[in-house]
């Protein structure tokens, strides 16, 4: 039996944490996701609470880009919801809201940032599957887990995890108080 999900996934109410000014100074979304997203791509913020990082996906994709920003909590995307209206982004980010079951999405995606999520998700080898049919070909996903929920060992497995769905790791980036991986498909 799988555990509750209440106590997996981060409540709406810890948005603010997520969110936090001095976030930037170790999680730089700017510096972070320059890499990975270009003018006029399509990209997806997979989990994206808050939307810490959303924002800077659509300043990078730009107004010929398409960011969709997906949760499973409403009470995330209202959060969301507001920042982008004031910063008269709707019409570049779509946000979704996803089922239990899988994100509904079916778009393919130039690029997928799956930050701090995929431990919340019970069924990760499902989910991987799924994040490989919303990419396309040459489309990236970056991964990125806290070590303070997933330890070293409990990433070996997600590493073999990625490997076993389908894909291959291109890289493996340092990111402050986290273990990260960007793939691709195989
Ligand atoms: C710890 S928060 C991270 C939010 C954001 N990525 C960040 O780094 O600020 C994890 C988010 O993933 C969402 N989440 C968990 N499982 C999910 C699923 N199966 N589908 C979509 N979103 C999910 C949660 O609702 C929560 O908003």
């Amino acid at each position: 039996m799988e555990p509750d999900r209440k106590n997996r996934v981060c409540p709406a109410e810890h948005a603010g944490a997520l969110d936090l000014n001095i976030r930037r100074l170790f999680h730089d979304p700017g510096k972070m996701l320059k890499p990975y997203i270009r003018e006029g791509m399509t990209v997806l913020d997979l989990g994206c609470g808050p939307g810490f990082f959303t924002m800077e996906m659509a300043r990078l994709a730009g107004k010929s880009g398409k960011v969709t920003a997906a949760d499973l909590q409403e009470d995330m995307l209202k959060i969301l919801r507001k920042k982008i209206d004031g910063a008269g982004l709707a019409d570049t980010v779509r946000l979704h809201k996803c089922g239990s079951d899988g994100t509904g999405l079916s778009v393919e995606n130039d690029f997928i940032l799956v930050f701090y999520m995929l431990h919340e998700v019970p069924d990760q080898e499902a989910f991987l599957r799924e994040i490989r049919t919303l990419l396309k070909r040459d489309g990236k996903a970056l991964i990125v887990e806290p070590k303070f929920h997933v330890s070293k060992n409990d990433f070996v497995k997600v590493k073999d995890m990625i490997r076993r769905t389908g894909f291959e790791i291109i890289e493996e980036p340092g990111v402050f108080f986290s273990r990260a991986v960007v793939i691709k498909s195989a």
